[in-house]
This record gives C-alpha cells, sequence and structure tokens, in this order.
C-alpha cells in the first residue's frame, strides 16, 4: 500500500508516469471511465477547500468510482473528540482509498500510520500539499514542455503557504532549477526548506521586490497570504495587501513567462491579468483534476507497503512543542523524530527542530 503524505514519497521516474498517465487521460477520457467501478473515495476535509475537493471527487467519478465523506470537521465525529488515528481506522472499513486535508501538520501521516487504504494528504496546516503540486507540475509541463532550467518565482505567503513547500521539494529534483523567494520579512520560507536547499546546493534568492525579480522569471507562482494561519489579525493586515500582481507589473517580464495560482485568490492577482495568455491558473485548476485522477489509479494499483523514509527516533527528551502540530492534539501519539544532517532531529509530523 502507498501513501503520498510529502510530494517526496514519489520519485521523479513516479512524476513522469504520472504526468504521461494524465496526458493521456486528456486525450482518451472515455478509456479511463471505468478503472475504478465499485471503488470508493473517502473525502475526509477538516478544513475549508473548493477546488482540491471537488476536483479529487470529480476525478473518481470521472474514473466510474464514488465518493464518500465531509467537508467540515463540525460535521465528523471530530466535533466529538474522536481522534485522527481511530477516524483513519475507522475509514479503511467503508472505502477503498482516503484524501484527508486537516489544520494539524502531520495529521495525514498519523491517518496513513493507522489506515489500511492508502491515504493522500490533501493539505496540512501551514506544511504541505502534494497533490497541489501535482496540479503544478502538469500546468508546467503543458506549458514548457519540461521542468529543467526553469527560475521559479515565489510570491507571497512563503511561510504559511503549504502548496509553496511541496512545489519547492518537487522541482528541487530537476536539474538548472532556481528559486526566487518573493515576501515580505515575517513571511519568508520556514528554515528548514532553506536549510534542505541549501543542503542540495539548490539556488533561491530571497527579496521582498517582486519588480526586481520579474524579468528573470519563467514561473511566477503567486499565493494568497493565509489569514487563517496567522496568530495575530493585526499582522495579518498589515500584511494583507503586500503583492498585488497586475498588467502595469508585467511589463518587464518575460513573454514566456507562466503564472500561476493554486487558488483561491484574494485580492494577489487583478482580475485585469485574468486574459494575459501568460495567466495559467484556471488551466492549473482542471489539471488538478487529471493528475489527482492518475495518482487514485496509481495509489490503488500498488499494493507493495512503503518503507518509513529516513531513521525514526522515539526519545522522551525529544517532545515536538509545536501548537501547529498533530501531536498537540493526538492524545498517546508517539513524538516521533528523525535526524538532521546538522546533528539535531526533526519532528516527522511538523519538522519542528530539537537537540538532545
Ligand atoms: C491552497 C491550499 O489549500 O493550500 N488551495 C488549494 O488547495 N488549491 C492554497 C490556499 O488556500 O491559499
Amino acid at each position: 500500500m502507498r501513501n503520498l503524505i510529502d510530494i517526496l514519497d514519489l520519485s521523479v521516474e513516479e512524476l513522469d508516469s504520472l504526468v504521461a498517465t494524465a496526458m493521456d487521460i486528456i486525450a482518451n477520457p472515455e478509456a479511463y471511465q471505468e478503472k475504478c467501478r465499485h471503488k470508493k473515495l473517502a473525502t475526509l476535509f477538516f478544513e475549508p477547500s473548493t477546488r482540491t475537493r471537488l476536483s479529487f471527487e470529480a476525478a473518481m467519478m470521472e474514473l466510474g468510482g464514488n465518493v464518500i465523506g465531509f467537508s467540515s470537521a463540525s460535521s465528523s465525529s471530530a466535533a466529538k473528540g474522536e481522534s485522527v488515528a481511530d477516524t483513519a481506522h475507522m475509514i479503511s472499513c467503508y472505502a477503498d482509498i482516503l484524501a484527508m486535508r486537516h489544520p494539524k501538520e502531520g495529521a495525514p501521516l498519523v491517518a496513513s500510520r493507522n489506515a489500511t487504504i492508502p491515504v493522500i494528504n490533501a493539505g496540512d496546516g501551514g506544511h504541505f500539499h502534494p497533490t497541489q503540486t501535482l496540479a503544478d507540475l502538469l500546468t508546467i509541463y503543458r506549458q514548457k514542455g519540461h521542468f529543467g532550467g526553469l527560475t521559479i518565482g515565489l510570491c507571497g505567503d512563503l511561510k504559511y503557504g503549504r502548496t509553496v513547500h511541496s512545489l519547492i521539494a518537487a522541482m528541487s529534483r530537476y536539474p538548472g532549477t532556481k528559486f526566487v523567494a518573493i515576501s515580505p520579512e515575517e513571511l519568508k520560507l520556514p528554515e528548514y526548506v532553506m536549510q534542505e536547499l541549501s543542503e542540495k546546493g539548490i539556488p533561491c534568492v530571497e527579496t521582498t521586490s517582486l519588480e526586481d525579480a520579474m524579468p528573470q522569471l519563467d514561473v511566477l507562482y503567486m499565493t494568497r497570504i493565509q489569514r487563517e494561519r496567522f496568530d495575530s489579525q493585526a499582522v495579518y493586515e498589515r500584511l494583507k495587501d503586500s503583492y498585488i500582481l497586475a498588467p502595469e507589473k508585467l511589463v518587464t517580464a518575460k513573454e514566456t513567462l507562466s503564472i500561476l495560482h493554486p487558488l483561491p485568490r484574494v485580492n494577489e492577482i487583478s482580475v485585469r491579468v485574468d486574459a494575459d495568455p501568460r495567466a495559467c491558473y484556471f488551466q492549473q485548476a482542471l489539471n488538478g483534476k487529471f493528475m489527482r485522477m492518475a495518482l487514485i489509479l496509481k495509489l490503488l494499483a500498488e499494493k507493495e507497503v512503503a518503507a518509513p523514509a529516513g531513521e525514526e527516533i522515539i526519545d522522551p527528551r525529544l517532545v515536538c512543542d509545536n501548537p501547529r502540530c498533530i501531536t498537540s492534539t493526538e492524545q498517546e501519539l508517539a513524538h516521533i523524530f528523525r535526524p538532521t544532517a546538522k546533528g539535531t532531529y526533526r519532528c516527522i509530523y511538523c519538522e519542528q527542530e530539537k537537540s538532545l
């Protein structure tokens, strides 16, 4: 049984093969319409969603399968205090595959360790969102025809924007990728993301200026300032209009630029940009459905159990105290860490770094 919790759970070859399947689905949709007959997808969404949940559901339906699930924590037994582990255990009795979105970082990983069906992370707090990355990759592929040698500008809330964290992990594996991280000081990329980039020797320039970055970019990935993840609403109010992409700002951009956004947008891309041929964000949402179809097919077909990625340590001195981590709410969940190259340890659920 295979899961998709982190985009790095898929090899580059597997990503290529998912893109190839998605392209085939686009070309021959009728060949796929019975592939998941009598199979059920459960969508467990403990946080708001439009595109991700509905595109998962549409994907399963277009494969001839069925869908069960819920779209808010308040309508599930989580409202009665049921743990993620127990919920995942239960859903394995009712469905063949599970997609989970949860506000706590690491919740889908906990689900995957307690389910007997494949688990897909549909977004865990400000941590990861690997299936959005699948949509992003197909969009880049359809625009550029390849993944190598691209300069990718990531703009907006790079601290809490989980889609950005997964996209960086995926694109880091293609030769010649360069990142330009454009954000206010308060919303810079998390330290663990920068650390991984520097360990792999991948260039990532941090700047606060979208104007300065614009001329060099092949892809501009705009993001929403993630209001729901701020501890202080006053800080959100101060930062919410940091970047607003309008046609005037695109005059210095390449003709071949591709503008992506995972959506929903608030005001960070003017609707006046929508008619620009470089705007790809609505095609990106459609691409998400095709890649989720390809992913469901792949995970349902695989029987092998994935081994944990790397050494895992449980030590009473290593305690994760990140309030955003699933360890903060899941009773009796073991605090598990992985050693880093620096000699420290990272929580497997939320990446919080600790020392012994
Ligand atoms: C993103 C998410 O949920 O992280 N939306 C999505 O899945 N397309 C981006 C966001 O909410 O800003």
